[in-house]
């Protein structure tokens, strides 16, 4: 993982202010990814299932390369409300990017709803329960966890135990079923740290990188 890392911030093509974003959204795909691989395994789910969510794990965020460009482009004081409304729209511009470049319907679904919350209260659709998308029930769980264990601008990553806990204050926000899974793998020795989930890549998982870099180019 930190080769290719190191390859892409060394990617004359893609433009310098992408280049963080791509190398960070990288890592935050591969965690999400390794994660959803640990609970689907744990669900004893099919190989074929298993790669798909991996699929899905890893370009959930992939859209967030659009807008990072766009926003990049706008200079006056609208950005901030902008970004609001824009950020939500990530999931759809990563499900119309994985569309058009041929995902089927499962992965790029999976993507379209990994915002939405158990109990109604996420986006896009407002899905709840069984409405949404059993893949993306369990991306929300490991996507917030990755989220909330890594470092951002405003402030450090969470430890394992803190992140959990916080996880603990929305738990209507997950299917319970996953969450339960969740809780098992972080005590049943399969989970070995945070470190593990961006260290540990798969040939499947480093193909669809590319989509990254892709982007990055892409208008
Ligand atoms: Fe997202
Ligand atoms: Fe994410």
């Amino acid at each position: 993982m930190e080769d290719y890392i190191k390859r892409v911030k060394e990617n004359n093509t893609i433009p310098e202010y992408m280049r963080e974003v791509v190398c960070d959204e990288m890592y935050h795909g591969v965690e999400v990814s390794n994660l959803a691989i640990l609970i689907a395994q744990e669900f004893g789910e099919e190989d074929k299932f298993c790669d798909d969510l991996s699929v899905a794990g890893i370009l959930h965020d992939v859209g967030k390369l659009k807008l990072t460009k766009y926003l990049f482009s706008k200079e006056d004081d609208t950005l901030v409300i902008e970004q609001m409304k824009y950020v939500r729209m990530h999931s759809e511009y990563s499900y119309r990017i994985l569309k058009s470049a041929g995902y089927d319907d499962d992965i790029s679904k999976a993507v379209y709803y990994h915002h939405e919350n158990f109990n109604g209260s996420g986006y896009p659709d407002k899905l709840r329960g069984r409405d949404i998308p059993w893949m993306s029930r369990i991306l929300r769980a490991c996507d917030v966890f990755a989220a909330l264990t890594s470092n951002r601008s405003y402030r450090k990553a969470f430890d394992v135990e803190s992140a959990v806990e916080i996880m603990i204050d929305e738990v209507a926000d997950y299917d319970m079923k996953v969450f339960l899974a969740f809780q098992r793998i972080l005590h049943n020795g399969k989970f070995k740290g945070i470190e593990q989930l961006s260290h540990t890549i798969t040939p499947l998982q480093m193909k669809h990188l590319e989509m990254f870099e892709r982007e990055a180019l892409l208008d």
